[in-house]
C-alpha cells in the first residue's frame, strides 16, 4: 500500500464510522479496522516489506489513522475494551442480591419505632462507663456481686465496660429536666462464658420515663402491654412478677405470654406458657437524688430489654452464638 493509497482507506474508514448509526455496525467497523485481525494491525505487520527509507513517513501515517479510528470509535461509545452501548434503553437492568437487616438491629429499630409512637426519643451513652454511672448513682451498694471483679470488665478502679444499659438513664437525667421519655439501646458487656444463651458482649434497650405528673406501675405495665403486642403479635400479653433491682422500686420482672403456644406451654416457653424478656419497676427515690431531680417532686418507671432475647424468641433463633458467628446458611434465611 502506498501512502496515498493509505490516505484513501483512512478517510475511507472514518467516513464509514461517522456514518455507522447501530451497535453491530460500529462493532463490525472496529473489528474491519482495529480489531486483531484488521487491516490496521495487518499493515503494522507489513511494515518490514516497505522500503527503509519510506518506513519512518509510512509508520507514522500508520499510527495517525489508528488513533483517528480509534476516537472516531469511542465517541460513538467504543473502547477501553468495553461492548459499544445497547441502543435498548428498556431492557431491564442487571439485579444485585440485596442484604438483610441483622436481626439485633431489626430490634432495635423496631422498637424505636413502638417507642416513637408512644413520644420516646433515643438517647445514646459510651459502652466504657465510670463507677458512678453504671453503679453508684444506681444506688448499688458496694457489695453488690454485680461490681466484682469476675462480673465486670474492669480498667483500673473507675473504668469498665458497662454491665447494663442502665448508666444512659443517669446520664439523660444529669443532661435534662423532666419530664424525660427516652429508650437507649446499646451493648452491654458481662464477664459470662459463652454458651447458647450467654454472651460476654450483649445487647439491651433501657427505657425511662419521668414526670412531675405522678407516674404509677400501671403505666409502666400499659406501656410494656403495648410493646408486646407491636413486637411479637396482638395476643400477646404481660405478667410482672416481683423482683430486685438496686434502681428501682418496686421492681419486677416482666414476661410475655409464649407467642407459640398461646401460653399452653410449648418447647419455645419450657412448658411454662411465659418468656422473661425484661426487668422493670419504678425509679427509686435514691437514684433522683443522685442526678438532682427532687424526689418528692417526680416519678416515674424505666425497664431494660434483652435485644437477643426477643431476636431469639422472635424469629425462633434457638442459639444466641449464630447471632454473631455471620454464617452465611443462617444469615441467608433470615430475608
Ligand atoms: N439493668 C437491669 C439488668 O440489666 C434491667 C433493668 C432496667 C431493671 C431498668 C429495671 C429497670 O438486669
Amino acid at each position: 500500500m502506498t501512502l496515498a493509497e493509505l490516505e484513501n482507506e483512512k478517510a475511507a474508514s472514518l467516513k464509514a464510522v461517522a456514518e455507522a448509526s447501530d451497535a453491530s455496525a460500529i462493532e463490525a467497523l472496529r473489528v474491519k479496522y482495529v480489531g486483531r485481525n484488521g487491516s490496521i494491525p495487518a499493515l503494522i505487520k507489513a511494515m518490514k516489506d516497505v522500503p527503509k527509507e519510506e518506513r519512518p513517513a509510512f509508520g507514522k501515517a500508520v499510527q495517525a489513522w489508528r488513533a483517528e479510528v480509534e476516537a472516531a470509535l469511542a465517541s460513538k461509545g467504543v473502547g477501553g475494551g468495553e461492548k459499544p452501548v445497547d441502543a435498548d434503553l428498556t431492557l431491564p437492568g442487571r439485579w444485585r442480591n440485596l442484604g438483610v437487616q441483622h436481626p439485633l438491629s431489626r430490634v432495635i429499630e423496631e422498637t424505636a419505632s413502638i417507642f416513637g409512637r408512644l413520644g420516646f426519643t433515643v438517647a445514646d451513652g459510651p459502652e466504657l462507663e465510670n463507677k458512678f454511672n453504671n453503679f453508684t448513682a444506681l444506688n448499688t451498694p458496694a457489695h453488690h456481686p454485680s461490681m466484682d471483679r469476675s462480673d465486670t470488665f474492669w480498667f483500673g478502679d473507675d473504668c469498665l465496660l458497662r454491665t447494663q444499659t442502665s448508666p444512659v438513664q443517669i446520664r439523660t437525667m444529669m443532661a435534662n429536666k423532666p419530664p424525660v421519655r427516652v429508650i437507649c439501646p446499646g451493648r452491654t458487656y458481662r464477664r459470662d462464658t459463652t454458651d447458647a444463651t450467654h454472651s460476654a458482649n450483649f445487647h439491651q434497650i433501657e427505657g425511662l420515663y419521668v414526670d412531675t405528673k405522678p407516674v404509677s406501675l400501671a403505666d409502666l405495665k400499659s406501656v410494656l402491654a403495648y410493646f408486646a403486642k407491636e413486637m411479637m403479635g396482638s395476643g400477646v400479653t404481660v405478667r410482672f412478677r416481683p423482683h430486685f433491682f438496686p434502681f428501682t422500686e418496686p421492681s419486677v420482672e416482666v414476661d410475655f405470654s409464649c407467642h407459640v403456644c398461646k401460653g399452653k406451654g410449648c418447647n419455645v416457653c419450657k412448658q411454662s406458657g411465659w418468656i422473661e424478656v425484661a426487668g422493670a419497676g419504678m425509679v427509686d427515690p435514691r437514684v433522683f437524688g443522685h442526678v438532682g431531680y427532687d424526689p418528692a417532686k417526680v416519678s416515674g418507671y424505666a425497664f431494660g430489654f434483652g435485644v437477643e432475647r426477643i431476636a431469639m424468641i422472635k424469629y425462633g433463633i434457638p442459639d444466641i452464638r449464630w447471632l454473631y458467628e455471620n454464617d452465611i446458611r443462617f444469615l441467608e434465611q433470615l430475608g
